[in-house]
């Protein structure tokens, strides 16, 4: 069973004294002229002073670059180690996201260390606040399932300091306050993601959802959670989730977590797609590359997270959040090619093919998230189709909208974290593919922009007038490659940090 003994909250402390830990991060760029052969390094050590000039020589000799992902580390004086980590260009000032990376990277290479203080150069709350937060973000483990090779994992930092002399300020008290509760449930999503479907079926991720909003206070904290029951759902109609679900024996659910400030200015449904496992149903996948499938609830944790830390952050915007939760999997009672099913609210599909599962459980929570609320906006998140793989790569999300204000709207947002997102569009003469003879609509339709026509499948199920948002995360939320920035290998926590950043930029718009 899911629990979280993992979960501990991530504490970062921001001081303008002495440092004292044990390792000193600090950034290295190069300032290479035209013309000229060797790179001329600049150690960029925000507000604390080093001896530059005995340290450039040292790294000069060492080959450094200051290329963003390098590390080089040196004894210290005051600490064991200074480490320098790559910023690339030397600039004035330096990108937010080229601080919270340099900052993850540094940090995943001092695991096994327990404290560090980092100074980068940064001159206001937002770039102090970056630091923190790509420090925090890369100081994960996920090492819950490890017997006999626990030992020889290098354990995350147990203290982060970030030094600067605006650390008495209230809005860089407030930047750190905020990067400690993005990387918290952060990683809580990668948790979730990473968490083996043997461990994480709908059930347990329902209990896990539930301990978590009780350890964020719960109830004091404007937060409620309510379980739908497969026996309730198929009372109350939810097809789609019941159908891709009934070939499980692990029973579907539909989690509700809703966050209700006091004096909220609006209200968002924020609905994510929550497929423990996905083995593609009787459209089995090829075995090469299934085990990613335990990512296919990357939606759902990205949603319920984003709605604790909002209300952590106590943001004065009302949350309602959806996990509709199922297992797609292979048996005698599982959906057929053909069978047709009828969404709650009672439009009909036909399943064509039981691997487009990802559209029928998010119909039903699109319809419910929809029914007598007064929303100002809906956001899906999911990985909905290898389509957006192929589209965008692995590290860029795709947006798609029925409202282009509302989306132009979110991707200002999303510049702020440093999550790449990219505008998508929902031709409407695709929709004619997803024409059933049978039934109001297929869940397939042509192959070719296959993102889009899954779009477009949702868009039927959103009332025109309600702006809405549709993110297919399906590349950037599981990494299969190597560690990089603040990004380790596996779950990545894609969209958190953007659902928040929406709700923070909603207060005053
Ligand atoms: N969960 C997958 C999409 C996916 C693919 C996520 C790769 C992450 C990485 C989804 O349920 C799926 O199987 N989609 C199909 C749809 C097709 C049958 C129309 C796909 O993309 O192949
Ligand atoms: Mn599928
Ligand atoms: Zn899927």
């Amino acid at each position: 069973m899911m629990n979280l003994k993992g979960l501990t909250m991530t504490s970062i402390r921001i001081s303008d004294g002495i440092v004292k830990d044990e390792i000193l991060v600090v950034g290295l760029a190069n300032k290479s002229t035209k013309g000229s052969k060797s790179t001329a390094l600049s150690i960029e050590s925000g507000d604390l002073a080093l001896d530059n000039k005995a340290l450039l020589a040292t790294l000069q000799d060492l080959g450094a670059t200051g290329k963003a992902e390098e590390i080089i580390k040196l004894p210290g004086n005051s600490t064991r180690l200074i480490v320098f980590t790559g910023l690339g260009k030397a600039s004035p000032t330096y990108d937010n996201e080229v601080l919270r990376r340099a900052a993850g990277s540094a940090a995943r290479a001092i695991a096994g260390n327990s404290s560090a203080t980092f100074s980068l150069p940064a001159k206001n709350a937002q770039a102090i606040g970056a630091i923190a937060e790509g420090a925090g973000l890369g100081n994960y483990l996920f090492d819950r399932f490890r017997g006999s090779s626990k030992s020889e994992q290098k354990t995350p930092l147990k203290s982060i300091t970030i030094h600067s002399e605006l650390a008495k300020k209230s809005d860089v008290k407030d930047a750190i306050h905020k990067a400690e509760i993005i990387a918290t449930y952060t990683h809580l999503v990668r948790d979730l993601i990473n968490t083996p479907p043997s461990h994480l079926t709908p059930e347990t991720f329902c209990d896990a959802i539930t301990q978590a909003v009780k350890k964020a206070g719960g109830a004091s904290a404007g937060l409620k959670v309510s379980v739908m029951t497969d026996s309730q759902l198929k009372s109350k109609g939810y097809g789609g989730i019941i159908a891709v679900g009934q070939g499980s024996s692990n029973p579907p659910r539909l989690l509700q977590l809703s966050y209700s400030p006091k004096g909220a200015k609006k209200k968002f449904a924020y609905v994510g797609k929550g497929i423990t496992f996905d083995s593609g149903g009787l459209a089995l996948k090829p075995a090469k590359g299934m085990e990613a499938m335990k990512s296919d609830m990357s939606g759902a944790a990205a949603v319920c997270a984003a709605t604790i830390a909002i209300a952590l952050l106590k943001v004065p915007i009302a949350i309602e959040a959806y996990a509709p939760l199922a297992e797609n999997m292979v048996s005698d009672t599982a959906t057929r090619p053909s069978d047709v099913i009828s969404i709650y609210g009672g439009k009909t599909v036909e399943v064509i093919n039981p691997d487009a599962e990802g559209r029928l459980i998010l119909a039903d929570a699109l319809v419910k998230a929809q029914e007598g609320k007064d929303l100002d906006g809906i956001v899906d998140v999911a990985t909905l189709t290898g389509a957006q793989v192929v589209a965008l790569g692995t590290r860029t999300s795709a947006v798609m909208t029925n409202n282009t204000e509302f989306s132009e709207k979110f991707l200002v947002s999303t510049k702020k974290t440093g999550e790449a997102f990219w505008p998508m569009p929902l031709p409407i003469e695709l929709r004619a593919s997803l024409d059933s003879p049978v039934a109001d609509l297929a869940n397939i339709g042509e192959r070719m922009g296959g993102m889009l026509v899954a779009g477009l499948f949702l868009k039927d199920f959103v009332a025109d007038e309600l702006p809405w948002l549709h993110l297919d995360i399906a590349g950037p939320a599981y990494n299969e490659s190597a560690a990089h920035g603040y990004t380790p290998v596996g779950g990545t926590g894609i969209a958190l940090r953007s659902l928040v950043q929406l709700a923070l930029d909603s207060i005053s718009q």
